[in-house]
C-alpha cells in the first residue's frame, strides 16, 4: 500500500525521523519527500503510531489536475457517509483547493456528513500536483493519556507525544520486548504498551514504581507491562528489542548518590539490547555515545530543550 504523510514541523528533523523509523520497521521504503511530506510504500505499516504526523493517508492517486485523477477508485471503498477536504501544501496551488473538493464530492456516490464521515478523502495540493488520498489517522489521536488524565505523575512525566515519538524511532514492532531502565510513573511504558509492544519497566524510587503500576493498571494495559523495583545498574536482566529512556538528570528526577557521569554512561544500556536493535535515549545535554546514529533537540517549552539519541548497537 502507499502511504501519505503530512509531517507536523513542531521539532526540527523529528517528524521525518519518526515517520522513516516506522517505514523501515515494516521494510518498506520512502518514494518522495518533499517540503513536510513523505510517500512511501510500506505492508502492514500501522500509521496511527505516529505522534509527529497531521495526517496519516492512503494515497489513491496523483496528478496535475483533478480531471487527470481517477476519481472510478473512490467507488472501491467502502463506506456509507464521507466527506471531502483539501489541504494547500504551497501558497499557489496547481487548482484551487474549493474546485478540487467540489468535483470530487460530485463524483462520489454516498451521502456528505460533514460532522462524523465514516471516510475521509484528503486531497493535498502542490504547485504542480494534487494528491488524492483516504485518511487513515490524524494528529490528536494520541491525547488520551495525557499527563493530566494520569492517576499519578511527577514534574518529570513524560506526554504521551513525546514517548510515542521515542518509541517510534526505536523501530520497534508491535509484539517486540522493550526496556525502560528509568521509568520513572510510566509515560513512556504505557504509549509502548499502546502499540502492542511488551515493556518492562524499572525505577529505583519506590513511589514511581506504584505510581507507573497505577498508570498502567488505569489504561488497562497490565497484561503488556512489568514494573519493577531495581537499581538498574545492578540488574541482570536480559536483553531487548528497543530500550527506550529519559535519563535522571537531578532536580526532579533523583540520581541515587550516582554522578550525572556515572547515569549518562550508556554502555550499560546496551548490554542489554540485541545486536542490531536501537536505544533511544533521552537527555538533558549532547551525549558522547558510540554508535550514535541520529540526534535531536526536542523543544518542550521555551526554556526546556531534551536532547534524544539514537544508538544503533553491531
Ligand atoms: C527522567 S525520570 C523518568 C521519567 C519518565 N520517563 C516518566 O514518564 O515519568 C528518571 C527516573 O530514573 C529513576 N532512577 C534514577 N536512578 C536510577 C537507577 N539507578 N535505577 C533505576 N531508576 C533510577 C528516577 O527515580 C526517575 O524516576
Amino acid at each position: 500500500m502507499k502511504f501519505f504523510f503530512y509531517l507536523t514541523k513542531n521539532h526540527p528533523g523529528l517528524p521525518a525521523a519518526e515517520a522513516k523509523a516506522l517505514i523501515k520497521a515494516f521494510d518498506g521504503k520512502v518514494i518522495k519527500e518533499f517540503d513536510n511530506v513523505l510517500i512511501a510504500e510500506a505492508k502492514g505499516l500501522k500509521p496511527e503510531r505516529l505522534a509527529l504526523t497531521h495526517f496519516s493517508c492512503e494515497l489513491i492517486d496523483e496528478a496535475e489536475s483533478v480531471s487527470n485523477l481517477d476519481l472510478a477508485k473512490l467507488s472501491s471503498f467502502p463506506f456509507n457517509s464521507f466527506s471531502v477536504e483539501a489541504v494547500k501544501l504551497t501558497e499557489k496551488p496547481v487548482q484551487s483547493t474549493q474546485i478540487i473538493k467540489k468535483r470530487v464530492g460530485s463524483r462520489i456516490k454516498g451521502k456528505v456528513d460533514l460532522e462524523r464521515p465514516e471516510i475521509v478523502f484528503r486531497a493535498f495540493v502542490s504547485h504542480d500536483k494534487i494528491f488524492l488520498t483516504r485518511q487513515i489517522s490524524k494528529y490528536s489521536s494520541v491525547e488520551e493519556r495525557r499527563v493530566n488524565s494520569r492517576p499519578f505523575s511527577h514534574p518529570a512525566s513524560c506526554q504521551p507525544r513525546q514517548a510515542r515519538t521515542l518509541v517510534n524511532l526505536s523501530g520497534i514492532k508491535s509484539g517486540g520486548k522493550l526496556l525502560d531502565p528509568f521509568c520513572g510513573s510510566g509515560g513512556i511504558l504505557l504509549e509502548a504498551a499502546s502499540m502492542g509492544v511488551e515493556c518492562t519497566g524499572l525505577d529505583l524510587d519506590g513511589k514511581s514504581v506504584e505510581g507507573a503500576r497505577e498508570n498502567v493498571e488505569f489504561f488497562d494495559l497490565g497484561e503488556s507491562v512489568s514494573v519493577e523495583q531495581a537499581d538498574f545498574f545492578e540488574w541482570s536482566g536480559g536483553e531487548f528489542d528497543a530500550v527506550v529512556s529519559e535519563l535522571p538528570f537531578g532536580k526532579s528526577s533523583k540520581l541515587f548518590g550516582r554522578t550525572k557521569k556515572e547515569v549518562f554512561d550508556v554502555e550499560k544500556v546496551l548490554d542489554h539490547l540485541k545486536p542490531g536493535c536501537k536505544a533511544v535515549l533521552v537527555a538533558p545535554e549532547e551525549l558522547e555515545v558510540p554508535g550514535l546514529q541520529q540526534f535531536f533537540e526536542q523543544r518542550i517549552h521555551k526554556s526546556l530543550s531534551k536532547f534524544v539519541h539514537v544508538i544503533e548497537k553491531d
